[in-house]
This record gives structure tokens, sequence and C-alpha cells, in this order.
């Protein structure tokens, strides 16, 4: 028995050494030492011995079990060794080879609006202020000075969320939440989403505004129309024209409607400009006092004025975009031009 272990010894371990991959040497295991193996069946064939030649020829089979393992692992690390290096050898990096370009992204062209209307109102001064998109009826409408039955608190401009709240129709209600919060004076704009339902190639039901307020001692309807000037000569080049005309808003008086001198065609009278001359751009007017008591502000000792408009439209006469869809579909080759 002793002889035929040291055979299956050096047999086993010759062929072990000749394996070349982690297969082979996984069937060689299975071969000696599997419940079925070489090794494991005279191992079984020890109970019929004599009990005084057990425990020696146990030990053999155990010495001869051990060694095969060692075997086993130190060529199972050889194998991996040199597979890992065959690996290396085809898989060069090319260094020299040029990388991969990442596409770069651009900015939304309401994002880039945003941000210059932002730009120049800070160097007037005016902080940066924000409100939620799903507002409160009281801050969108109420103290707005909107009466109960006003149209624009109709179903077909707003979305109700429920009783009390809805998508806020404007940035306006971010006066409110301002005044609500901070003594006078304020100077602040509020850039946002507000939502209408209303769609076209002119309106969306989703879309941006930039609100303005102004509230301090003396503040003064020329100041108004000075700080506006300043803002349209620097977002559409100095000397643009500018015009106001008497509107109405529940939250200003007196309110005004201010254009600008049509960008395409210089007052001449164009398409865009309906053969006017005049673009509108915003809403402005002085806040009303009914808003100052909404909000606790003595009328009798500050005065203020506030302003709105829409950034797609501006977006669109500055960059030259005829329909305000196109910047909401979301087409890379349209976006990736500004
Ligand atoms: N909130 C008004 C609108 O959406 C614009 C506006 C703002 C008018 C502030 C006057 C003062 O039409």
């Amino acid at each position: 028995m002793r002889e035929k272990l040291e055979a299956l010894l050096e047999a086993a371990v010759s062929e072990i050494q000749k394996a070349t991959s982690e297969d082979a040497l996984q069937e060689l295991r299975v071969k000696y030492l599997g419940k079925k193996g070489e090794l494991t069946t005279i191992m079984k064939s020890i109970g019929a011995l004599s009990p005084d030649d057990r425990p020696a020829m146990g030990q053999v089979v155990n010495s001869v079990r051990d060694r095969l393992e060692e075997q086993l692992q130190l060529n199972l690390g050889i194998v991996r060794e040199s597979q890992k290096a065959a690996r290396l050898r085809e898989e060069r990096i090319d260094i020299t080879l040029p990388g991969r370009r990442r596409p770069m992204g651009s900015k939304h062209p309401v994002t880039l609006i945003i941000e210059e209307i932002s730009e120049i109102f800070a160097g007037l001064g005016f902080q940066v202020a924000e409100g939620p998109e799903i507002e409160l009826d009281y801050y969108n409408f109420e103290a707005l000075n909107f009466p109960k039955d006003h149209p624009a608190r109709d179903m077909q401009d707003t979305f109700f969320v429920d009783e009390k709240r809805l998508l806020r129709t404007h940035t306006s209600p971010v006066q409110i939440r301002t005044m609500l919060k901070h003594a006078p004076p304020v100077r602040i704009i509020a850039p946002g989403t507000v939502y209408r339902c209303d769609s076209d190639a002119t309106h969306s039901p989703m879309f941006h505004q930039i609100e303005g307020l102004m509230v301090d001692k003396g503040i003064t309807f020329g100041d108004l129309k000075g700080i506006l000037t300043i803002f349209i000569n620097q977002l559409f080049g100095s000397g643009t024209g500018v015009r106001l005309r008497p509107s109405f808003f529940p939250f200003t008086e007196p309110s005004a409607e201010v254009d600008i001198a049509c960008v395409i065609c210089k007052g001449k009278g164009c398409r865009v400009c309906k053969n006017s001359g005049w673009l509108e751009i915003l809403g402005a007017g002085m806040v009303d006092p009914e808003v100052f008591r909404h909000v606790k502000y003595d009328s009798e000792a500050v005065s203020g004025f506030a302003f709105g408009m829409g950034i797609e439209r501006i977006a669109m006469l500055k960059f030259g975009i005829s329909d305000m869809r196109l910047l909401f579909e979301n087409d890379i080759r349209f976006l990736s031009q500004f």
C-alpha cells in the first residue's frame, strides 16, 4: 500500500507540474482528492487493514494528501501569474493615442438671459430672492390685491393644486414673501419658473419671469423709469429707445407697460414688431398701498416700484428665435448653438 501511495504521489506531482491552466489543475484535484478520487479510494481501504497497521498508514495517506494540496496551490499560483503576464503583454496601452473628448455642454438660453439680467441688477445693488413654484393663492393673488372674481384667477389661466394652492402664475408673490420677511429698504430681483394654462408659438404653459422690487423712503416713478432705462440700455445696447404706456395691474398704481424700440428693425416697422416699431417687454408700476397694507409696511413712510418681465420673450429677441417651443424641446442641435 505504501508503494502504491508513493507511485501515486509521483504521478500526481508530475501531472500537476505539467498543467498549464486553472481548469486542468481543478480536474487533477478531482482526479486525486475528489470524493471518488484515487487517494480517497486508497484512504477508504485503510479500514480493511489490521488495527495495528491503521495509524501508520493513516499518517502516510495524510502526508501524501498534504503534499498534493501544496503542489496544487503552488502550481495554481504559477499558472495565474503566467496568465496575468500574458494578458499584460497583449493589452499594451498606447499612451500616444489621442484622448477621447467629452462633448462640452452649454447653458440653456433661458439660463444665459437670467444670468445676464441678474448681473446687470447686481450692479445696481439688487439682491436675488426666491420663492416656491407651488404657491398659496394668498401670495399669488390675494395679497397682491386681485379682487376675488378677477379673471386671472380663472381656470383657463391658473393651474390650481387644491383650494388654497396653485402653480404660481407670476413671480410677483416673491414681492410679498420678501416684504413679510424684511423691513424696508428692499431692493431685490426674483428670477423663476411660472405657469399658465396657455400654449402656442409665443406662449408656453411653463415659462420664466424676473420680478423686481425696490422699496425705500422717497422712491418715485422717476426712479423706476431711470432704473429700467439703464437696464434696457445694458441688455439691448445703449441708445435703445424706451417707451412707457399707461396700463393696469392690481398690485401697482400707477402701472405701465414698457416697450423697447424693435431690436430687429430699429423702430422702422417689421414682422416681429407687427409694424409698430415697438416691442413690449415688461410690466411695471408703483407698489399699490393696498399691497403695503398686507405686508404691514407704512405707505406714508415708504414707497416703491415693481416690475416683471418674461425671460423667454427676451431670449427670443436677443437670439433671434422665432418659436418659443424650440426652447423646451431639448434638441441638442438647437441648444448647443448658444
Ligand atoms: N406680474 C405681472 C405679470 O405677470 C408683471 C408685473 C410685475 C407688473 C410687477 C407690474 C409689477 O404680468
